[in-house]
């Protein structure tokens, strides 16, 4: 019998089909995870007397050469015994002999594979929410240094009104607390144990699951075998909450792009974080903002991968949910890749403040202030809409920005106009102005600094 499973068969497997339906290239990742189950479930078996204690000592002693094994890189597995769980099941028999065997009593690879991606993804999602955790605090770092740094808001991609760039990097950190939030709230649903569902069924050994779940730390365990075995949401959501992490590093990394371009030179990234060009002497590229952004495309490739193959899958395992795992092995690896660089590059990177000042300077995005100015003056807002755009459309025809009129033209607009109108335009008050809560006056985004630092800190990691 070559095959653990090889006893009801006559022919030997045609390679291809070997090689075809094998995944151990890829979960050859969850092997520490595999053991970490085999090591719960033995021990359960023993103290349930499902197996002898002295079977037990055995099993769990060979475990531990091969999980020693497996962490100097001492293992060759093979595509003979096509996945993780049965190339370890084949070390313990080869390791221990045939006492080996019994490890696998009262469990299928359909549950152990279930059980190998709970305890994998639930490492893996703390990890990923403590690397969001350091670039939210590389965001926070610059956001304090630029409080008073002005630059145009944009909406259509057109000059809107003065913000701090502070503001502006602060609502990234938002984003990001809420992608922080939605890993969090995605570790209960991974929490679960599957173990113990044996093939989809249950089995017929009075195994106790809750002390397995509790000897690997999981909350509670699946209440029905068929859905122990069947589901797969925690990677979809993993992948789901990923994705939409992804479309926020995308934004961010667009911002960049255009803001070290020579048409907006607000920032520059530092020469660590970028590459030349093979022909143009004078090049540097950000690259790795690009990159960032490109990437998102495999990572909803990965949701939408995932969502098709469990589409119509009738209950319970089928072979098809062995391709839950290259896609988020995929996203892991990018997701850690890009909250890697992503820190470090937005810590490192210069923000250009006078070129920001300036920009502010050139622009009408100081209109809505003086709309609000006579609309304070009595004048209700739409007539004072019309009066400004009026006002902008002269401003645009002579080549004067607002600052630049004097109170006789504005008069000429409307009569309510006075000397303080200058002071209303300048950009420091304009941004200043806008003191509504979550607004960029400088003493709000003061609060919401002093508010993020207060949820970083709180921030219970599980
Ligand atoms: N390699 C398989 C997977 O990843 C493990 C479960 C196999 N179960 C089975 N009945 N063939 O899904």
């Amino acid at each position: 019998m070559s095959k653990l499973w090889g006893g009801r068969f006559e022919k030997e497997t045609n390679k291809l089909v070997e090689k075809y339906t094998a995944s151990i290239e890829f979960d050859q990742r969850l092997a520490l995870e595999d053991i970490e189950g085999s090591l719960a479930h033995v021990q359960m078996l023993g103290e349930c007397k499902i197996i002898p204690l002295e079977d037990v000592e055995k099993i769990k002693s060979g475990l531990l050469i091969i999980k020693e094994k497996v962490i100097s890189g001492n293992v060759s597995f093979s595509v003979e015994n096509e996945d993780i769980h049965m190339n370890i099941e084949k070390m313990l028999i080869d390791e221990i002999g045939p006492v080996g065997g019994k490890l696998h009593t009262g469990r299928s690879r359909n549950d152990q594979v279930a059980t190998d991606m709970h305890l994998f993804l639930k490492r893996k999602t703390q990890e990923m929410i403590d690397l969001l955790q350091s670039v939210q605090e590389a965001i926070l770092l610059q956001a304090k240094s630029h409080i008073t740094t002005i630059l145009p808001g944009y909406t259509h991609l057109q000059r809107a009104q003065p913000i701090s760039f502070a503001h502006h990097l602060m609502a990234y950190f938002w984003m990001l607390e809420r992608d922080k939030e939605r890993f969090t709230d995605s570790i209960k649903r991974t929490n679960i144990l599957p173990l113990g569902a044996g093939a989809l069924a249950g089995t017929t050994f009075p195994i106790d699951r809750t002390r397995t779940a509790v000897l690997l730390g999981f909350e509670k365990v699946y209440p029905n075998s068929l859905d122990a075995v069947s589901d797969r949401d925690f990677i979809v959501e993993f992948l789901s909450n990923s994705s939409i992490l992804m479309m926020h590093i995308s934004r961010l990394s667009e911002e960049m792009i255009i803001w070290s371009s020579q048409e907006f030179q607000f920032i520059e990234l530092d020469d660590s974080f970028c590459t030349g060009s093979s022909i143009m002497p004078q090049k540097k590229n950000p690259d790795v903002p690009e990159l960032l952004r490109a990437k998102t495309g495999r990572v909803y490739g990965n949701l939408f991968g995932l969502l098709t193959v469990l589409k119509g899958l009738p209950l319970a395992y089928n072979k098809d949910m062995q391709e839950d795992k290259e896609g988020m092995l995929d996203t892991i690896d990018t997701l850690e890749g890009a909250l890697q660089l992503l820190a470090p590059m937005i810590e490192t990177m210069k923000v250009k403040k006078d070129r920001m000042n300036r920009a502010v300077t050139e622009d009408y995005s100081n209109a809505t202030d003086i709309a609000d100015y006579l609309v304070n003056k009595g004048l209700p807002f739409r007539e004072a809409h019309e009066v400004i755009g009026k006002l902008v459309l002269y401003g645009i025809k002579n080549k004067k920005y607002l600052l630049e009129l004097t109170l006789e033209e504005f008069k000429e607009f409307n009569s309510m106009f006075e000397d303080d109108v200058f002071t209303v335009l300048l950009p420091d008050n304009v941004v200043n102005a806008r003191k509504s809560e979550g607004g960029t006056a400088f003493s709000e985004v003061e609060k919401q600094i002093l508010l993020a630092e207060q949820v970083i800190k709180k921030s219970v990691l599980i």
